[in-house]
């Protein structure tokens, strides 16, 4: 009994390692391993499908990167490749209704498998989960850059302005694809993943750049 209990899993995995060494044994394929325990550890229920484990080229590259920053070339291509996927609003317009947008902000709600269907939950943006959106929050997460006072910032006093041109196309597509300005964002790719539809994008645009939302207090 005090053996097995003195033998944590780390040892163990040590001794393994070292038994590998001794015998020059072939390396394992990491990567093939990781991929089958992946699919054994989930499976598919309700509206929650396990396709979402297969990766894209983007992420796929991003993750065998391990971490480490990829040459400027390759990210380069990456960001180009998802900046090609955004679509821009139709009609020109890109701003919605702060307060609808502030909902979904705060939504962590959508694809798992409790909710019922995708038709009857609307995917929230979880936006709170990684960013500080406005003062009145009680809590939220810090994964992200804070979106405090966002649109204040980045100078759009009136987003319909001509002058605001280049920081609101630049919302839109980092909101459409992530990946567009950062190639291993970290951050969801809400238009491009069709998690959030382009009124829900709007909306959130009306949080982040509308003088009169909380985001701009
Ligand atoms: C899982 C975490 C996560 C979620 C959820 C998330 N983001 Fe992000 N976001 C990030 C990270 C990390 C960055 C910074 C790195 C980057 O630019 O990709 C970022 C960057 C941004 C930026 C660019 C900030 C700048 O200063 O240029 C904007 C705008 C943004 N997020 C808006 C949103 C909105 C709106 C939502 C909800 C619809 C959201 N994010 C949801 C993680 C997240």
């Amino acid at each position: 009994m005090k053996l097995k209990s003195a033998a944590s899993p780390a040892v163990l995995f040590s001794l393994l390692l070292l038994a590998g060494c001794a015998s020059v044994a072939p390396a394992p394929n990491y990567d093939a391993l990781l991929a089958e325990m992946m699919k054994a550890s989930f499976r598919a229920q309700g509206i929650a499908t396990v396709d979402r484990l297969a990766q894209d080229a983007s992420n796929a590259e991003c993750s065998k990167s391990e971490g480490k920053a990829l040459t400027e070339a390759r990210s380069k291509a990456i960001e180009a490749a998802n900046l090609a996927t955004v679509k821009m609003p139709a009609g020109g317009s890109f701003i919605g209704d702060w307060k609808e947008g502030e909902k979904l902000a705060q939504n962590g709600r959508g694809m798992t498998w409790t909710d019922a269907s995708a038709a009857t939950t609307a995917n929230g943006g979880n936006c709170y989960n990684c960013h500080q959106l406005s003062k009145a929050e009680i809590s939220y997460g810090t994964i992200g850059p804070s979106l405090y006072n966002y649109g204040k910032l980045r100078g759009v006093a009136d987003p319909a302005n001509p002058a605001a041109k280049p920081i609101v196309e630049y919302t839109w597509a980092k909101l459409y694809n992530a990946k567009a300005y950062n190639a291993c964002s970290g951050m969801p790719r809400f238009g491009h993943a069709k998690m959030l539809d382009e009124a829900q994008l709007k909306h959130l645009m009306a949080l982040l750049l509308d003088p009169k939302s909380p985001v701009n207090q």
